[in-house]
């Protein structure tokens, strides 16, 4: 009996898995097994034998099963363990670093704009890219035979054969959101709208598609005095100086009069632009009182209200504030461009916070 017990407990305690303690619990204690074949004998023994190997049986039934309940648990624990060690994972690693997407330039800027503008009461108007020629031309007092329109090199979208309707086109500039802002919003008004437009130029300081933004106000005294506070409150907000001396020319658009075109003092000492010091003047944007017609398009009584406008373009004073010498670059996605040029994506720039910071 003593041979059992030896040979049943080394067998299991060296068990590789389930199925060979499975074989060695029928071997033992299966109908046909030794034990049970043992059990079976014990019918023929005297009573005294029998009550000598009966309980020793019976125990070593007992343990043989407790062993065999004891090696499947180890085998349950290695297998965890095993687990545990290949789905190991530090969470103390520091994480890997991802490279961080930027803010374009363009989008910078826009929101430094619109959040100087919106500091002197300018809320963001917007309309169309692709804008009837009415809107685009005819309503800011730009009639068919004008040369602006061809001056333009405007983008028509195409009609089908048969359709004398005059084509859309892509916006040239955003001063079609002026007779939209007026339309919908009546006098008086203050409204910037930055945006897309569309012409068919490309060199080095030129984009078929580049960014402007507009402004217009308009109340019952509004004079170009108001226009000219404005401007220099822009002026030295956007290009962080304490001082500005801003220069109107005498210009032409059709939907001002008088027009005047702003320049700013600068110097490029050095190669890199000061503005506010030096001999050089910088033109940045043109401007004027809104025509009476321009008002008229845009419902609004020319004998009752007046205003100013002005249009600059976005990507002209991020390259100069920024140092950014080729426009075409702005639109080529070149990631080693945008991570030189780019700004901090949570860094929205406020007027109490820093513009540019
Ligand atoms: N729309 C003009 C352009 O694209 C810019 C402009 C000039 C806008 C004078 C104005 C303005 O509002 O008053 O060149």
């Amino acid at each position: 009996m003593s041979d059992l017990r030896a040979k049943y407990l080394t067998a299991i305690a060296g068990a590789k898995d389930e199925a060979a303690l499975e074989a060695l619990r029928v071997q033992a204690l299966g109908k046909k097994g030794e034990i049970s074949l043992a059990m079976r004998e014990l019918g023929r023994m005297s009573a005294e034998e029998r009550q000598q190997a009966g309980p020793r049986l019976n125990a070593l039934k007992d343990e043989i099963n407790a062993a065999l309940t004891a090696r499947k648990q180890a085998l349950t624990d290695a297998a965890l363990d095993e687990r545990l060690r290949g789905e190991w994972l530090d969470v103390t690693l520091p994480a890997r670093p991802r490279r961080q997407g930027t803010i374009h330039p363009v989008s910078q800027v826009t929101e430094e704009v619109t959040a100087i503008f919106a500091d002197m009461g300018f809320a963001v108007a917007e309309g169309p890219q692709i804008e009837s020629d009415w809107y685009n031309f005819d309503a800011l007092n730009i009639p068919g035979h004008h040369p602006a329109r061809a001056e333009m090199d405007t983008f028509y979208t195409h009609r089908a054969e048969g359709d004398d309707r005059p084509p859309h086109v892509l916006r040239t500039h955003t001063s079609p959101v002026q007779i939209r802002a007026m339309q919908a919003q009546g006098a008086p008004l203050r409204v910037i709208a930055p945006g897309r437009v569309y012409r068919a130029d490309y060199d080095q300081t030129h984009t078929p598609m580049f960014h402007q933004v507009e402004g217009l106000a308009i109340d019952r005294d509004i004079s170009m005095a108001n226009l000219k506070w404005v401007l220099e409150e822009f002026v030295k907000a956007f290009f962080e100086v304490d001082h500005v001396d801003l220069r109107f020319r005498a210009s032409h658009f059709p939907f001002t009069e008088p027009s005047a075109e702003v320049d700013i003092r600068c110097s490029w000492d050095g190669g890199t632009l000061k503005v506010g010091e030096g001999d050089d003047w910088l033109e940045i944007l043109g401007s004027g009182m809104v025509h009476p017609k321009v008002l008229e398009a845009g419902n609004i009584d020319p004998n009752e209200w007046q205003g100013f406008a002005f249009g600059m373009g976005i990507d002209r004073i991020a390259m100069l504030k920024y140092g950014i010498p080729d426009l075409r670059a702005f639109f080529e996605s070149d990631l080693r461009w945008l991570r030189h040029y780019g700004f901090a994506a949570l860094d929205v720039p406020t007027l109490h916070g820093g513009l540019s910071r």
